[in-house]
């Protein structure tokens, strides 16, 4: 007995790629594949999860793409041996493009194709429902507290410029050098609040200039800023697709975004740069039919910032775009804050992926 087979036409056999094209409307990942694992079509979500271009796709054997590619194998083959109709798995997906460290937990799902011996091969993220659930939880989330810092800064900078006008006025009146020590704490500490609420401000406060903005342009300027800081024992590696077009948007946010990434990559390779051994790699690529919180995009860029240090602080992984949280002395952690605003503001995203060793942030900006 079959359920759900999917109507493929006798004379498409051998099957005509182009006749899966609907498929790549599909936010899931489907691929047609052959009994021995040889790949027929991927749809273009397939491509995005797995970081390749679809020639590439098409020419790897599908099983490989799993961590356990046995039992895979095992079920494609029940299911073209007509065992059962349909099967399902829990699986690990790799993910070769190089830029995912860990693999993806997926549900696998194999359904035999009228009239031909090839199988459909349909892969739902198992954390996908979840993830987006957590992530319009975080946009909410991240509004509140940005309207709350907003008006605890305005709050903050109103008497802060009086406090450091008396401390300066006192510091006129009072003769003592032992005094003016206190009048002194007293103004610099007005001023490094003063510092750190202005930055609290900044993203409310910077005019928007929109232009046309080349992604490239900003990687360049981001890598040219952190080598002058890092000169030595660091390579900031480009991997661009230079067929990315340009898009709208605000060039001095985006570089500021991006910059403040890399900054953090760069402060945390320390011990590799002394080592000599410290790598960023700085990543563009084209990602089709992405889901960026509730509204689906045909085109996006995704930029990635990656590097091999120590991995983001296991204690802060799920706060570190929360504003004043940070894993580093002396860090004020807003960094990132401003990043995601940034990237917000362009209507896009920013995850973050690390285990140590590779850490990976990624910018996801609609494209038009
Ligand atoms: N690439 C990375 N590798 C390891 N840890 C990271 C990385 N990026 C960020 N972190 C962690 O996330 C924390 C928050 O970063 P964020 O940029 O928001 O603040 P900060 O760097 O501490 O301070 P600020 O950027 O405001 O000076 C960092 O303190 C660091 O612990
Ligand atoms: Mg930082």
């Amino acid at each position: 007995m079959k359920s759900n087979p999917l109507r493929v036409a006798p004379e498409l056999r051998p099957p005509n790629p182009s006749a899966f094209a609907a498929f790549d409307h599909l936010a899931t990942m489907v691929a047609v594949v052959s009994t021995d694992g040889a790949c027929v079509f991927a749809n273009a979500s397939f491509e995005n999860v797995l970081g390749l271009s679809r020639r590439s796709v098409q020419r790897s054997p599908m099983f490989g793409w799993f961590v356990d590619p046995q039992r895979v194998r095992d079920t494609v083959a029940a299911v073209s041996r007509n065992d059962f109709s349909t099967g399902r798995l829990e699986a690990q997906l790799r993910r070769p493009g190089g830029s995912h460290p860990e693999p993806l937990l997926v549900h696998v799902i194999v359904n035999q194709m009228e009239a031909s011996s090839n199988v459909v091969i349909e892969l739902v993220e198992i954390e996908q429902q979840t993830r987006q659930d957590r992530e319009e939880r975080a946009l909410d989330q991240a509004q509140v507290t940005k309207e709350l810092i907003r008006n605890l800064a305005h709050e903050i900078k109103n008497p802060l410029g009086g406090i450091r006008g008396a401390a300066q006025l006192l510091e006129m009146e009072v003769e003592s050098r032992a005094l003016h020590e206190y009048t002194q704490v007293i103004i610099s500490e007005a001023d490094r609040l003063q510092a750190l609420v202005d930055r609290l401000l900044a993203p409310h406060r910077k005019p928007h200039v929109v232009s046309d903005v080349n992604i490239h342009e900003v990687c360049e300027r981001v890598r040219a800023l952190i080598m002058a800081e890092f000169p030595r024992g660091l390579t900031v590696e480009r991997d661009y697709d230079t067929s990315i077009p340009e898009f709208r948007g605000d060039r001095e946010q985006l570089i500021q975004a991006v910059l403040n990434i890399a900054h953090n990559a760069a402060q945390a390779l320390g011990e590799r740069i002394a080592e000599g051994d410290a790598r960023i790699t700085v990543r563009t690529r084209i990602a089709r039919q992405v889901t960026l919180g509730k509204h689906r995009y045909r085109l996006a860029l995704e930029l990635h910032i990656e590097d091999n240090g120590p991995g983001v602080p296991e204690s802060i992984r799920d706060r570190i775009f929360y504003p004043l949280v940070s894993g580093r002395d002396g860090g004020s952690g807003l960094g990132l804050t401003l990043a995601q605003t940034f990237v917000q503001q362009h209507l896009g995203t920013v995850e973050c992926e690390s285990v140590p060793g590779q850490t990976l942030f990624k910018i996801v900006i609609p494209l038009p």
